[in-house]
This record gives C-alpha cells, structure tokens and sequence, in this order.
C-alpha cells in the first residue's frame, strides 16, 4: 500500500503523472482540481456552493480550507483508497497539511513528491493543455498531440481547453502558487518525506524518476 502526495505548480504535470502512477501501482487517483469541476458540472453527488467554487476557480484563487478539506476527507473514506491513494493538489497550503495529519492520522503519506518545472515551460503548457470531455484523458497540442487534429484517441471525442488556462487566470493561479504553496514545501521537507523531481523532461523520464524513488523504498 502506497500512499502519495503530489505537489506541482499550475501545468507542472500532476494529473498527467496520476495518471500513470495510479494505474502501475493500482491506487486511488484523488485529483481535488478534477472533483470540483465535477462539482460544477453537476455530476459529482453531494451539496455544495457551486456558484463560490466556480468563482474562485475562475480568478485563479484556491478554493477555502474548509470546503476542500471536508470533501477530500470524505473522498478519502471510500472504498477504493483502502489500498493506497494518490493526492493530486491536496494539500496546497501549509492549513491544509495540518488539518489532514490532525483529521486523518490514520493516512500516513509515505511520499510527497515536488515535480519543479521552469515558469517558461509551464505556461506553454497550459496554453497548449487539451483534455478529453468524455474520459478526462489529458494532451498537450506542442508536446503530447492526439492522433488526429483536436480529437481524442480513445473516444473520438471533439478536445477541449480549461476555461482557467486563459493568461491572467494563469498567471494569478502561479502567483498564488508561490504565496501559499511553496511554504507547503518546506512543511514536507522539515518532515523528511519530500522528494524533489525534475519535472522539465519528458512525460515518461519524469514518470521514471518517481517509479525509481518508490521501488527504492
Ligand atoms: P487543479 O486542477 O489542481 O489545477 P492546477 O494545480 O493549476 O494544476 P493543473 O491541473 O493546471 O496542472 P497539472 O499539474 O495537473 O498538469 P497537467 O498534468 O494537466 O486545480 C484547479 C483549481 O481548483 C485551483 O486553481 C483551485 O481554484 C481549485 N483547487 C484545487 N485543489 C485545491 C486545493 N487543494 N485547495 C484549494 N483550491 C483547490 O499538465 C499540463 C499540460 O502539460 C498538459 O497538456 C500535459 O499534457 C502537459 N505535460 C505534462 N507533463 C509534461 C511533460 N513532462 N512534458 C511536456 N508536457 C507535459
């Protein structure tokens, strides 16, 4: 059982790399990004303030602690977490961190991983960041193109960009990385369970450097 954490600026490959890592190691994928736009999809079961969510989403801001906190702690009692989970975008403030050991000190978390990636890179990604509507299947237009123009390979469904990938959303959700999430950093550093990775190679060298780290274990 392997339970993980993954921290990444906004781009820096989170979802790309759960993707992979939770199918190899056949844990659960918790994306706190990806459940609240379920929310305002409307196809995530459960009442909450869809129109605050959205708003902050929109601007770039986090959403508040105790609205995320609740829904990943409830996440985190199903079923298919009791062998192992991944968390990608939770925790992202030093709050956060603390009210998860105190809530759930049952989940000990045996890595936390920080996928750096430079400033430079990450906005391209973001600006050339498609994903499927249909089965969430992420693909980058410069680096990670589908097969055919704009559709995707699995379900041939026509690709889509996320409403917060346009520039000012972006560079406030970078700003904001920087306020609130790099003090997260050195919470799991001083802990001892951080582990750096160059997130700046590509989609599988990265997915290496994190297999070698938990196979070392
Ligand atoms: P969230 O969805 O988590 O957004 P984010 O943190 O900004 O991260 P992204 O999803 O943009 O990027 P990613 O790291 O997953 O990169 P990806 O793999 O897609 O959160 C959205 C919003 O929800 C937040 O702004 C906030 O409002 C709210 N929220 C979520 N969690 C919260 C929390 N804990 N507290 C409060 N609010 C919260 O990759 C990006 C692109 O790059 C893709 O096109 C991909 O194909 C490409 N790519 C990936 N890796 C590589 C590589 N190695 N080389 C080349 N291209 C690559």
């Amino acid at each position: 059982m392997k339970n993980i954490v993954l921290v990444a600026p906004p781009g820096g490959g989170k979802g790309t790399q759960a993707e992979k890592l939770t199918k190899t190691l056949g844990i659960a994928h918790i994306s706190t990004g990806d459940i609240f736009r379920s929310i305002v999809k409307g196809t995530y079961s459960g009442s909450f303030p869809v129109a605050e969510i959205l708003d902050y989403m929109n601007k770039g801001l986090l959403v508040p602690d105790d609205i995320v906190v609740k829904i990943t702690l409830d996440r985190l009692n199903k079923d298919d977490c009791k062998n192992g989970f991944l968390l990608d975008g939770f925790p992202r403030t030093v709050n956060q961190a603390e009210v998860f050991d105190k809530l759930a000190s049952d989940k000990k978390l045996d890595f936390v991983f920080l996928i750096n990636v430079n400033e430079d890179s990450l906005i391209k990604r973001l600006s050339g960041r498609r994903s499927c509507p249909k089965c969430g299947k992420i693909y980058n237009i410069y680096y990670t193109p589908p097969k055919k123009n704009e559709v995707c390979d699995e379900d041939g469904e026509k690709l889509v960009a996320r409403s917060d990938d346009n520039e000012e959303t972006v560079r406030k959700r970078l700003e904001i990385y920087k306020q609130e999430t790099f003090p997260l950093v050195d919470f799991y550093r001083k802990k001892g369970v951080l582990r750096e990775i160059d997130g700046n190679k590509s989609v599988e060298e990265v997915f290496q450097q994190i297999m070698e780290v938990i196979k070392g274990k």
